[in-house]
C-alpha cells in the first residue's frame, strides 16, 4: 500500500503514473554492507522505490548496521534518536533497521521506544517490499532468519559508489571461523560461496558499463569454494581471481579479506602471475602473541603468521600488506603486547586497522574469558600501537619515493581544484597535478614526496 506522502512521477512518454516511494539509506560498518545496501537498493528499485541521497526527502530510511564493537552500536542508536525527531514532523515515515545489529538484537529494535517499524536480517532483504506492506499497516516486520543458501546471486547491485570506476563484488556471505571475539558468525550466518557464473556476469556487466576495478568480497575469500562435490568443476578462489583476471585485462582485481591461515602458495602465484590482479593483500594478524592468539581461535601462531608474510614478500614483486590488529584482548599481558608491536615491525606494514577489544555478548570470549584488560591499559597500548604503525607507513611511503607506479585515476583531489588522485596496485593513493585525466584513466606518476595519507608525485 502507497504511503500518503508518496511521489507521483510521469514516464518520459507520459503513458503510466507510477506511484514512487523514495528510500533514503545510511551504510555503517565493513565493504560487505556497502554491498549489500546496494542490493537491497536495487530490490526497492524493483518495487517501484527509488533511491535519494536527501533525508528530507525520504518515505521510508534504511539503516544498515554493524555490531562488530559496541562503539559501532551506539554509534546507531545516536543515528535512530536523529530519525525519531524527523518522525515526530512526518508521521508516516517508515525507519528500518538492516544488517547485523538487527540479527543481534532482533525484537529488542522494535520494542525500543518505537523507534524502530522494520527489522531486517543480512539474509532476509528479499523479504523488504512484503516486510514494508506490513510495516506500513502498522504491523509488527520483522525477518531475521538466517540462510544456508542465500548469496543474492541473481540480483544486479544498484551501484553507489561516488565514482563508477571502482565496484564492490559479494563473492560469498558469512563465515565459520568463530574467532572468539567476534559476532560475525552469528549476525552473518554460516559460510556460504556464489556461484561463479554469477560472479563473472556481474563481473562482465561492471566492465561492459565501463567500471575499471572490482573488488571480489567475502568474510574469508580464501576459503570461497564451489563446486566441491564429485562430478561438477570446483573452482577455489584461485580459480576465481585468476579466470576473471584473465577474461578481463582491463579491469584491475582487487580482494577482501584473507584469512592467514587459508592463504595458499598457489593463490599468492596467482597473484604474482597476472599483472592485474592488485599487489595488495589484507592480511588481519589481531595478535603478535602466539598465547593470544590461541585464546582468539585464530588458527595459527605468530611463527606461521610470519611464515606467510615471508611467502608474500618471496612470491609477489612489491606487494602491499595491511592488518587488522586487536589490543588489550582478555588477559593479555605486557609481554603479550610487546609481541605485537615486534610482530607489526617485522611484517612491516604498509597499513592497519586498528582496535579496542570490545566484548560482544554470546561469542566465546564472552562467555568463556574475562575482559580483564582495563580501559585505561587499552587505551594506552592502542595509542602505542597507532605510533608504531605510523612510523612503519612512514617508512612504507619513503620507500616508494622515486618509483613511478601505474595510478587508476579516481577523481578530484579534495584538497585542490587542480589536483587528481587515484591508487596504485598497491591500494596508496597518490596525489597529482590535473592534466586533463578522467576518472577511469591511468596515469604513470612518480613520486617526488608524501604525506602521512598519500604519495604525491608528477606524471613521466
Ligand atoms: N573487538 C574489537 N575488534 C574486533 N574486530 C572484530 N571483532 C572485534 C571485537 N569484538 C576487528 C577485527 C576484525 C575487524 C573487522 O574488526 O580486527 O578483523
Ligand atoms: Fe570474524 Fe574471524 Fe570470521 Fe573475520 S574470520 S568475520 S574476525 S569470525
Amino acid at each position: 500500500m502507497p504511503l500518503k506522502n508518496a511521489n507521483t512521477f510521469s514516464s518520459p512518454a507520459g503513458f503510466t503514473t507510477v506511484n514512487c516511494r523514495r528510500l533514503y539509506m545510511e551504510t555503517y560498518g565493513c565493504q560487505m554492507n556497502v554491498s549489500d545496501s546496494e542490493v537491497v537498493i536495487s530490490i526497492m528499485k524493483d518495487n517501484d522505490v527509488v533511491h535519494t541521497p536527501d533525508i528530507n526527502q525520504a518515505d521510508i530510511i534504511l539503516i544498515n548496521t554493524c555490531s562488530i564493537r559496541e562503539n559501532a552500536e551506539q554509534r546507531i542508536w545516536g543515528r535512530l534518536d536523529v530519525f525519531r525527531q524527523i518522525k515526530k514532523t512526518k508521521p508516516d515515515l517508515i525507519v528500518g533497521v538492516i544488517g547485523c545489529m538487527a540479527e543481534r538484537l532482533k525484537e529488542k529494535l522494535l520494542e525500543e521506544e518505537k523507534l524502530v517499524d522494520l527489522v531486517i536480517g543480512p539474509d532476509a532483504y528479499r523479504e523488504l517490499p512484503v516486510l514494508l506492506e506490513e510495516a506500513g499497516t502498522g504491523q509488527r516486520a520483522i525477518n531475521v532468519l538466517l540462510s544456508r543458501e542465500e548469496t543474492y546471486a541473481d540480483i544486479s547491485p544498484v551501484r553507489t559508489g561516488k565514482n563508477n570506476v571502482s565496484a564492490f563484488v559479494s563473492i560469498m556471505r558469512g563465515c565459520n571461523n568463530f574467532c572468539s571475539y567476534c559476532v560475525v558468525p552469528y549476525t552473518r550466518g554460516e559460510e556460504r560461496s556464489r556461484d561463479p557464473e554469477s560472479i563473472f556476469r556481474e563481473i562482465g556487466g561492471l566492465s561492459a558499463g565501463g567500471y575499471r576495478e572490482v573488488t571480489l568480497l567475502g568474510q574469508n575469500v580464501n576459503s570461497y569454494g564451489w563446486g566441491k562435490n564429485p562430478g561438477t568443476t570446483s573452482t577455489d578462489f584461485s580459480d576465481l581471481l585468476e579466470k576473471s583476471a584473465v577474461e578481463y585485462p582491463d579491469l584491475r582485481i582487487r580482494f577482501s579479506t584473507s584469512h592467514p591461515r587459508d592463504i595458499s602458495d598457489k593463490l599468492l602465484h596467482t597473484i604474482a602471475r597476472n599483472p592485474n590482479i592488485c599487489k595488495h593483500i589484507h592480511l588481519p594478524a589481531q595478535s603478535g602473541s602466539s598465547r593470544i592468539l590461541k585464546l582468539m581461535n585464530r588458527g595459527y601462531s605468530r611463527e606461521e603468521y610470519l611464515e606467510r608474510i615471508a611467502a608474500i614478500r618471496s612470491i609477489i614483486n612489491d606487494c602491499a600488506i595491511s592488518t587488522d590488529i586487536i589490543t588489550g584482548f582478555c588477559s593479555e599481558t605486557e609481554e603479550d603486547h610487546m609481541q605485537t608491536l615486534s610482530l607489526m615491525e617485522e611484517a612491516a606494514y604498509d597499513f592497519a586497522y586498528m582496535f579496542k577489544y570490545s566484548e560482544r555478548p554470546g561469542t566465546d570470549a564472552a562467555e568463556k574469558l574475562r575482559d580483564d584488560v582495563p580501559e585505561e591499559i587499552k587505551s594506552k597500548r592502542l595509542t602505542g600501537i597507532i605510533k608504531l604503525q605510523g612510523r612503519l607507513s612512514a617508512r612504507s611511503k619513503a620507500a616508494d619515493l622515486g618509483k613511478t607506479f601505474r595510478v587508476l585515476v579516481e577523481g578530484r583531489s579534495k584538497k585542490s581544484e587542480l589536483e587528481l588522485y587515484g591508487r596504485s596496485s598497491q591500494n596508496k593513493v597518490v596525489v597529482f597535478p590535473d592534466t586533463g585525466l578522467k576518472p577511469g584513466d591511468y596515469a604513470n606518476i612518480k613520486v617526488t614526496r608524501f604525506t602521512p595519507a598519500t604519495l604525491i608525485g608528477l606524471p613521466v
